[in-house]
């Protein structure tokens, strides 16, 4: 008998990972992991050169680079109108997935309920499991991909130690309203629990804007909310995010922080403050930018037999092939990928308890308009 009880029996190699290896493998158009296959910025990518060069390569502040959690406070405080304390509310994480990851360490006990809503990504319920709480899967609507708040309500006692959330949503590409936070501040009013906010597509919303979980003042007070510059500067590869929560909250959180990574990567961190004050239309122009790559995808994929309802934010957009075949998502995403030369994500991953019948992929659009194009001329033909 092995010695060795896994503490995740139930995970294996992750969807994203399969995925794109199956793309390479098959010469596939990879709009299924998501990351931009195009550049970061280049006076950003100079900056980071800078920063080595002029010898910015020691451990940074356990909780991040000063000049960047400030940069930070002034971005919040100009988009959100929200004040958050770069010394004691900022903290800056090799990733949102550290970010996350800490924030449920930092408050989930065993026995501990944690209420998410699936489709989920992925990182979260590990980070549950290995706190020893348990998730509590709440699924969204389908096919809007919206929360029944009487749902969230029908769950929620004296055990739920925490409910994430995360808008705009991947992998549905939903968005929550400022409505729909206060629907959820009123509920969550007789219970002691906290919130996670995954908000790492928060400047890529195509209609409105963003509502932010910090912006929400009874909210603000029982949140961790996180972010990604991955996402924001085409750099998912750097690794370096943030979460922002109340001084307490902030302080549990860096406990765990420090003992997993301690500090993020320094010389990313001053280049990223540098180019926040120098380049802010960079992300205040995101949504335009992303705009117009969902447009250019969505208007050929009208030509196809997949039905959608287009993105609403983040640069993903799921589609149903429920004209083209009945067969599982995992099987028909596999078969696309080989058959057709386009790799997608399966959505039933991201699931506890798949809808029965459901037959969504979800395509990334963060790509050249080359590769959308070649990558639509393929969906046609299915
Ligand atoms: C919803 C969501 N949260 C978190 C992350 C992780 O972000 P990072 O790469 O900064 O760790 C991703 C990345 O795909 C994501 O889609």
């Amino acid at each position: 008998m092995s010695l060795l009880e896994s503490k995740l029996p139930n995970v294996g190699t992750t969807i994203f990972t399969v995925m794109s290896q199956l793309a390479e493998q098959h010469g596939a158009i990879n709009l299924s992991q998501g990351f931009p296959d195009f550049q970061p910025p280049a006076r950003l990518v100079e900056l980071v050169e800078k920063h080595l060069r002029d010898g910015r390569n020691q451990y940074a502040p356990m909780a991040g680079v000063m000049a960047l959690r400030e940069a930070i406070a002034e971005k919040l405080r100009d988009l959100y109108a929200v004040h958050a304390d770069p010394e004691s509310e900022i903290t800056i994480t090799p990733g949102a997935t550290e970010a996350l990851f800490a924030a449920i360490h930092a408050v989930v006990r065993a026995g501990d309920e944690v209420v998410v809503f699936d489709p989920a990504y992925d990182s979260y319920e590990p980070a549950v499991a290995l706190a020893g709480g348990k998730t509590i899967h709440v699924p969204l609507e389908t096919p809007s991909f919206t929360p029944r708040w009487d749902r969230l309500e029908s769950v929620l006692s004296d055990r739920t130690r925490l409910v994430i959330v995360n808008t705009p949503h991947n992998p549905s590409g939903t968005v929550l309203s400022e409505a729909d936070l206060a629907e959820l501040a009123a509920l969550l009013r007789p219970y002691g629990c906290y919130v996670l906010s995954d908000e790492v597509y928060e400047h890529i919303v195509f209609d409105g804007r963003h509502a932010s979980v910090l912006a929400n003042p009874e909210l603000r007070e029982r949140s961790f909310a996180v972010f990604s510059f991955g996402k924001t500067y085409h750099a998912t590869g750097w690794k370096t995010g943030y979460a922002v929560a109340p001084r307490a909250l902030t302080a549990e959180l860096r406990k765990i922080h420090q003992y997993l990574t301690f500090a993020a990567v320094t010389p990313l961190q001053h280049a990223l403050a540098d180019f926040m004050r120098e380049c802010p239309e960079h992300h205040l122009e995101l949504a335009d930018f992303y705009r117009k790559k969902r447009d250019f995808f969505v208007e050929r994929l009208r030509a196809s037999r997949f039905a959608f309802t287009p993105s609403q934010g983040t640069y993903f957009q799921l589609a149903d092939y429920g004209r083209i075949s009945r067969e599982p998502d995992t099987d028909f995403a596999r078969r696309l990928t080989i058959e057709h030369g386009v790799a997608v994500i399966p959505i039933s991953v991201f699931y506890a308890d798949p809808p029965a019948g459901a037959t969504f992929v979800r395509f990334c659009f963060a790509k050249q308009e080359a590769t959308l194009r070649a990558a639509s001329e393929r969906l046609v033909a299915v």
